[in-house]
């Protein structure tokens, strides 16, 4: 038995202690060493302010060291159904099925495509960075058209852009909106756009990777057919585990859809929901106990809104520090992501210099990803990070960037 102290994110300054179950008592202490060399090789060593994979809590942590069972024992099943119906809760999603894949995030824009989508049928794809053009790549390598609607890095998809869009190419079966380009730090304005597909009468596919546990989700009232998440995001959970609430019309196309595969056909997960209460293959079951914890800490936060909240204040500070120091937010103003923000640096500077620099003060920011690489770093702000973390986050950064000036 080993103990794990931390600090509470949420009531800074009060120090946690909790028991966590080790390697140490399931093996002889020969084994330990094993633990201990692989540990050496990764231990922690920086405050993460990542694109995620983030830090996770502690109680995730704790939860994902229990000795395994049967994926379709009484206990697994208990889970499932308890991790579903919390999550339905959490995205607003009471007409939605809920779907836990055993893959990362990317794996449902490949179910989007594949179950609903005719070989040859286009999908108008908008693009505001790095992950909408990883969107139209699916839908091309998956034998379908991309119609493309893209914007500048920085920009959000505007609805009357989108309604332009889709009256020019009234062929389009669904149309994929990035809620949260992580790339750029851009938060799109979802509902209104959902609006507009609904207009339309178009399928509408949401990749809300960095975005679901971080922004609000009305999965029910915006009409949404397909919206999904990672693990590693806004939930502070490891990766490995993709999470989606997907419409009925979805799964009355994808019936009647030939050659949708086996792995992420999505009407065998719905079956499989009802039937065995779990999914077709095996599931991460560690990342499923991580996830479970994660929403009962939303509960005991005090909701959806408390923690929705705790997401925004994060990313207002990190916004506030960054304009203070004198550097320029990507994002335009009124669609800043609250979950992760892409930084200008001034001429003469890269970002991967601020990234570099930090990493040596023990902050692991992210670097610049995508066509903005070079100009741009980025300061995520998901999984378990406390206010004190953003403060010294910021000194440090303000002293690199001036440190960097002088060069
Ligand atoms: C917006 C967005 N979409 C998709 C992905 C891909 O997710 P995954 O790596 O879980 O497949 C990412 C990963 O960073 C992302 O940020």
């Amino acid at each position: 038995m080993a103990f794990l102290f931390y600090r509470n994110p949420f009531y800074p300054g009060l120090s946690l202690v909790s028991e966590v179950i080790t390697m140490e008592l399931h093996f002889e202490v020969t084994y330990e060493d094993a633990y201990r060399e692989v540990y050496e090789m990764v231990k922690p060593k920086y405050k993460l302010f990542t694109a995620g994979p983030v830090a996770c809590f502690p109680e995730v942590l704790a939860i994902m060291s229990v000795q395994m069972f049967s994926h379709r024992s009484a206990e697994a099943k208990a889970v499932h159904v308890d991790t579903l119906e919390r999550l339905r809760a959490f995205l607003e999603a009471d007409k939605g099925e809920i779907i836990l894949f055993p893959s990362s995030g990317t794996g449902f824009m490949e179910a989007a495509v594949r179950n609903t989508v005719p070989r040859g049928g286009k999908v108008l794809v908008t693009v505001i960075g790095a992950f909408g053009k990883r969107f139209a790549e699916v839908v091309e390598t998956n034998g379908r058209k991309a119609v493309i609607l893209e914007k500048e890095p920085g920009k959000a998809i505007k609805p009357e852009e989108l309604d332009d869009a889709l009256k020019k190419n009234p062929d389009v079966h669904a149309v994929t909106i990035t809620y949260n380009e992580t790339s750029t730090g851009v938060l799109n304005p979802l509902p209104e756009l959902a609006k507009v597909v609904q207009e339309h009468d178009k399928l509408l596919f949401v990749d809300a990777v960095s975005a679901m546990g971080g922004a609000d989700i009305k999965f029910d009232d915006w009409g949404i057919d397909m919206i999904f998440a990672s693990s590693q995001k806004a939930f502070g959970v490891p990766p490995g585990l993709a999470v989606a609430a997907v419409s009925e019309r979805v799964f009355e196309i994808a019936e009647k859809m030939p050659e949708r595969g086996w792995y992420f056909d999505l009407p065998r997960y719905k079956k499989f929901n009802a039937t065995k209460k779990g999914v077709p293959s095996t599931p991460p079951l560690p990342q499923v106990l991580g996830l479970n914890v994660v929403l009962r800490i939303v509960e005991k936060m005090g909701g959806k809104k408390e923690w929705l909240g705790m997401y925004r204040k994060r990313s207002e500070m990190i916004r506030e520090g960054v304009r203070e120091i004198g550097l320029e937010i990507l994002a335009e103003p009124g669609y800043e992501s609250p979950t992760i923000t892409a930084v200008v640096v001034p001429e003469g500077m890269r970002g991967v210099d601020v990234y570099n620099a930090m990493r040596e003060r023990g902050f692991e920011l992210a670097k610049g990803y995508g066509s903005v690489a070079e100009k741009t770093f980025r300061i995520g702000n998901m999984g378990y990070m406390t206010f004190e973390d953003i403060e010294e986050m910021l000194e440090n950064l303000r002293e690199v960037v001036e440190e960097l000036r002088r060069k």
